[in-house]
């Protein structure tokens, strides 16, 4: 297949593991015959930079005409300033509401191998297999009035938290139709005894389980959800959320699987056109060290095969090297206190399984 893909590196250790991220599409695209034509945009502190823009229109245009975007991660000090007019990570929620991407889908599975590299009990985190589905176009993120303001020599700041029902209705669906083939054991989160916005939630999601019978929904108040994703994390299944408690829930299950690092996210709307980013930010500690895990895009990559481009036997084959990588002792220094691997040797690691994977088996 032919496709544009749109490289959008941003900020801090965006560029390095998205240049791995890249080259595992490469690889793919040799191994099956397809053509991946790359187009790099800057977005982010980068791109206020070069242009005063966080996310300048021709980015934006790019990813309209593309079949699907990765991206590296957005913000660093640099950009930190809280008087500043323009912030880095406006060019990703720009992005995210420019593209329509509504539902956010962040997979937090635990490689074996890696039992032990979870600060949390090995028979706690074993088996854990969790999908978190968070909204992510509307709620506190985008409601409008948003000011901060000086009133007789006193500041005061505003947030809005809104959600329409069919904000909700979209992003509830689709989390019960990904539920199905899995566990079918759905949570709605959200804090339905204080927030209004919560209450039509957990109305609208129990109007969805109607069309969805073989799935069982279960409704959790955000507060007992967020300690029991660690106390008893098999317990999930699927989980839905709005925007902020999905960000918030999704940082913590990463711990789960031993590292931020490793975690992928996939964030699209009606069509095939997705954005595809590791959960974890731009590390401005760790940037320009070539120290930065880079599986956390490479199984983005794999998630931006099968939603965007429907390649499903390529994507499990970058599941699998990557598995197999570190099932083979690659492990970068997130990951261990022991000799590690660079961002590169990381990435080559990945390439060099997925390769010999393909020889010995085929690709297809
Ligand atoms: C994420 C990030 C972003 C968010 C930031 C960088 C705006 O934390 O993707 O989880 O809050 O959505
Ligand atoms: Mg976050």
């Amino acid at each position: 297949m032919e496709a544009k893909i749109v490289l959008l590196p941003g900020d801090g250790v965006g560029p390095e593991v998205v240049s791995e991220g890249r080259k595992v599409l490469e690889a793919v695209a040799a191994a099956y015959g397809h053509q991946f034509a790359f187009e790099e945009r800057p977005i982010g502190g980068v791109a206020i930079d070069e242009t005063g823009d966080p996310l300048p229109e021709p980015t934006l245009e790019a990813c309209r005409s593309a079949a699907a975007v990765l991206l590296g991660a957005v913000g660093g000090p640099k950009w930190d300033d809280p008087q500043a007019k323009v912030r880095p990570e406006q060019g990703l929620l720009g992005l995210r509401q420019g593209l329509q991407l509504y539902a956010n889908l962040r997979p937090v599975r635990l490689i074996p191998e890696l039992v032990d590299a979870s600060p949390l009990r090995p028979e706690l985190v074993k088996d854990v297999d969790i999908l978190i589905v968070r909204e992510l176009t509307g709620g506190l993120y985008f409601g409008e009035p948003r000011l901060l303001e000086t009133i007789d020599g006193k500041r005061r700041a505003v947030d809005t938290l809104e959600y329409h029902e069919h904000e909700i209705r979209r992003v509830v669906r689709l989390a019960f139709q990904l539920a199905e083939p899995r566990r079918a054991h759905l949570t709605s989160v959200d804090k339905a005894n204080v927030l209004e916005t919560s209450r039509l939630w957990r109305q609208v999601a129990q109007e969805e389980a109607h069309s969805f019978p073989n799935v069982r929904l279960e409704h959790q108040l955000v507060d007992s959800a967020a300690m029991r994703l660690i106390a008893d994390p098999r317990h999930f299944d699927v989980l839905v959320t709005e925007n902020m408690f999905g960000d918030i829930l999704s940082d913590e299950a990463s711990v789960l699987t031993g590292s931020l690092g490793m975690l992928p996210s996939a964030s699209i709307g009606e069509g095939t056109l997705g954005v595809y980013e590791p959960i974890h930010g731009s590390a401005p500690d760790i940037a320009g060290q070539g120290i930065a895990n880079p599986i956390g895009t490479i199984l983005s990559v794999a998630m931006l095969l099968r939603h965007s481009l429907a390649l499903e036997p390529e994507a499990v084959a970058v599941e699998q090297a990557v598995q197999q990588a570190i099932a083979d002792g690659a492990r970068t220094a997130d990951l261990t206190t022991n000799d590690s691997q660079t961002t590169e040797e990381m990435g080559e690691a990945v390439v060099d399984r997925l390769k010999s994977r393909i020889t010995t088996e085929g690709p297809h």
